[in-house]
């Protein structure tokens, strides 16, 4: 478990692209290290005692809402989990007025998840709490790319020098963006691969390459991490039929015959099962998504730690 006072110089986790390499580290080593509380008869360490953490969802969560609330609790801060559908946002509050209302209750961090990308952005310079982003639109969500990154080190090792590939809808994807920033940065080679329609201009930019067939995408991938058909952020066809995705893009056992032997494959969920992702790849013994999931509370534990250590 963490027992230094290590801390993130910084208010705010926003994105990946702010981070350091350095940062990116501290926050996988401080994961690593608040692992083995999971393994206690009693879950609970006293580390954020007295701090309150506010989270506040804008938009459906499973996997990022449940974890950042055992993380939280697991490190003994009070939680409030805010609902903005239960709120008096539906009577037209702004995001502003709503957040420096439930700033005055004296949280130590606000967790926002927002429709709008940039929204946390947006609080971070407004409100004396951290803010941590856990999905801004199609900008970024860097907890996800974070335990993704944790859960490749734990599985392969190291980062450096391996073949990542991404396939799906990266242009709605933040998963998709924070992904490519983390594993670029970490010295892994970066592929991504989908529709023409579905793949933006800057994933060049960020420093992946850009495949448009599959099964080259595949070939030697030491990791590959499936990505959602984003139906709710879709607002016109990008491909024909979903008979057709799946047949371009879907990843089947077939075609894992192409990827690099020990390969592991990852998806940051929901699935969309039969359309990105055949049943027998999900569930088969390359499939990492459920130790995705577990490594999501150790990364939102040492992320809510870091951030609360480097304020006192
Ligand atoms: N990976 C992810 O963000 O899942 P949720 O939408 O369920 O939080």
């Amino acid at each position: 478990m963490a027992t230094k006072r290590a801390a993130l110089k910084r208010k705010d986790l926003l994105g990946i692209e702010p981070l350091s390499v350095e940062e990116i580290h501290l926050i996988l080593e401080t994961a690593s290290s608040f692992q083995e509380v999971a393994a206690r008869p009693v879950k609970k360490v006293p580390t954020l005692r007295g701090r309150t953490i506010i989270n506040l969802f804008f938009e459906p969560s499973t996997r990022t809402r449940s974890s950042f609330e055992l993380a939280g609790k697991r490190l003994s801060a009070d939680i409030l989990n805010f609902t903005a559908s239960a709120s008096s946002v539906v009577k037209g509050e702004t995001l502003l007025d709503t957040v420096l209302n439930l700033e005055s209750m004296a949280p130590s961090i606000i967790v926002i998840r927002h429709p709008a990308s940039g929204a946390p952005h947006q609080l971070a310079g407004a409100c004396k709490a951290s803010i941590v982003n856990a999905g801004d639109g199609m900008h970024e969500h860097p907890t996800q790319a974070l335990l993704d990154a944790l859960t490749v080190l734990q599985k392969k090792g190291s980062i450096r020098g391996l073949n990542v590939t991404l396939v799906g809808d990266l242009a709605h994807s933040r998963v998709a963006r924070s992904d490519v920033l983390i594993f670029s940065r970490l010295g892994a080679r970066v592929t991504v691969c989908g529709p023409p329609t579905l793949i933006p201009l800057e994933m060049e930019r960020l420093g992946a390459r850009v495949v448009f067939d599959m099964d080259e995408a595949l070939r030697g991938a030491d990791c590959i991490i499936m990505l959602r058909i984003q139906v709710e952020r879709q607002t016109q066809a990008f491909f024909p039929s979903i008979r057709e995705y799946f047949r371009w893009y879907g990843l089947t056992e077939e075609r894992m015959h192409q990827a690099a032997q020990g390969a592991i494959v990852m998806h940051p969920g929901p699935l969309n099962r039969g359309v990105e992702i055949a049943s027998e790849v999900a569930d088969g013994p390359y499939s990492v998504i459920l130790d995705q999931v577990a490594n999501g509370i150790a990364v939102r534990m040492a992320v809510l730690y870091l951030l609360s250590a480097g304020r006192g």
